[in-house]
Parts: C-alpha cells; structure tokens; sequence
C-alpha cells in the first residue's frame, strides 16, 4: 500500500490490487442498505403522522333524539353535541336540526341555517312557516322558498331511524347558491 493509503499495493502473487476503489465500493454498500432500512422505517412512520391529516372530515350517523319527541305536523329544533375529527383535532361541538314528522312516520330533516347567507331560522308556529330574521327569506313545512333571497329550498340532511331514535349525518352547505353543496 502507498503511504496515505489508497493507493494500489502489492499482493503475494505481484497483482496490483485497488484496495481505494474497494474501500469505495463498501462505502456506498453500507450507505445504500442504511438508506434502504431507513425507507423501510419511515414509509409507514410517514403514513401514520400523515393519514390522520388526510382524513378530513368523516362523516358519521349522529344521534338527535327521539322520534317520538317530534310531533307530527309541527317542526322541532332538535339540539344536541356532537364530536367532529378534522384531522388531529377533534372537538365537540353544539349543532341544531329542524325535524318535521309526517303522519306516516316519515322525518324530515333540514340543515339549521338558511340557504341565503347562513343565518338560523325559526319556525313561525302561527303562520306554518320556517322565518329568517336577517332578509326576509321564508320557508314552507317542507322547506320550498316562499319568499325573500333565499336561492334554494332548505337543506336536507341523511336521516334514519334506528330503534327509534332519530339518526342524522350533519353537513354544512355553502349559502348564496342555487345548488345544494356541502362545504
Ligand atoms: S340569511 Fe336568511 S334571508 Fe338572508
């Protein structure tokens, strides 16, 4: 070998031989399987740091209340808690639905804000009609526009009924618009 080491040397049988050249070899070996066991490891640490950000929003069945407490023919602001995913975060938050009940059993459901610009309506007993407070807007039972800016019907939400309690995925939609769309 020559003094500073990476130069050829002499073997027993008078071969030159690349000692730099193997030592160079080894070097990217070992770097290359480090990196190999390190994609190995941070393939699936990356997926669970990362999927709980993808996974917006999920959608899922919320217990309102009872069936039996709406009664027929006269619509009920249902309140209630719900938890909400939104990638890490996870909070509780207080929602309303409006529930109307058919005499065949059938619920209704609608989305608590108006279709114009997202203010809560009410409903105006004496009058049979869901009433906006900010611009007029009014509703029919079944959630028609009768009157005022309001673009669209009143937005419906999923419902069911499961061993009689009123089940509902909440969504919020976009306001203004003529179309249903959930934001
Ligand atoms: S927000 Fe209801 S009428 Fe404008």
């Amino acid at each position: 070998m020559t003094s500073d080491g990476s130069g050829p040397v002499k073997g027993d049988a008078g071969f030159h031989t690349p000692v730099g050249s193997r030592r160079t070899f080894f070097n990217w070996a070992t770097a290359g399987i480090a990196g190999l066991i390190g994609a190995g490891l941070a393939v699936p640490l990356l997926g669970y740091i990362i999927a709980p950000a993808l996974k917006r929003r999920e959608r899922a069945w919320v217990d309102v209340g009872g069936v039996g407490d709406v009664p027929v023919g006269e619509p009920k602001q249902l309140d209630y808690a719900m938890t909400i995913q939104d990638g890490y975060l996870e909070t509780r938050s207080q929602k309303a639905v409006w529930a109307v009940k058919q005499a065949d059993g059938q619920v209704t459901v609608f989305a608590p804000k108006c279709t114009h610009l997202g203010c809560g309506y009410r409903w105006a007993g004496e009058e049979k009609q869901f009433k906006c407070p900010c611009h007029g807007s009014v509703f029919g039972i079944d959630g028609q526009v009768l009157a005022g800016p309001a673009p669209r019907p009143l937005d419906r939400l999923p419902v069911k009924i499961e061993n009689g309690r009123l089940m509902v995925v909440f969504e919020e939609f976009k306001s203004g618009s003529s179309t249903s769309e959930a934001l």
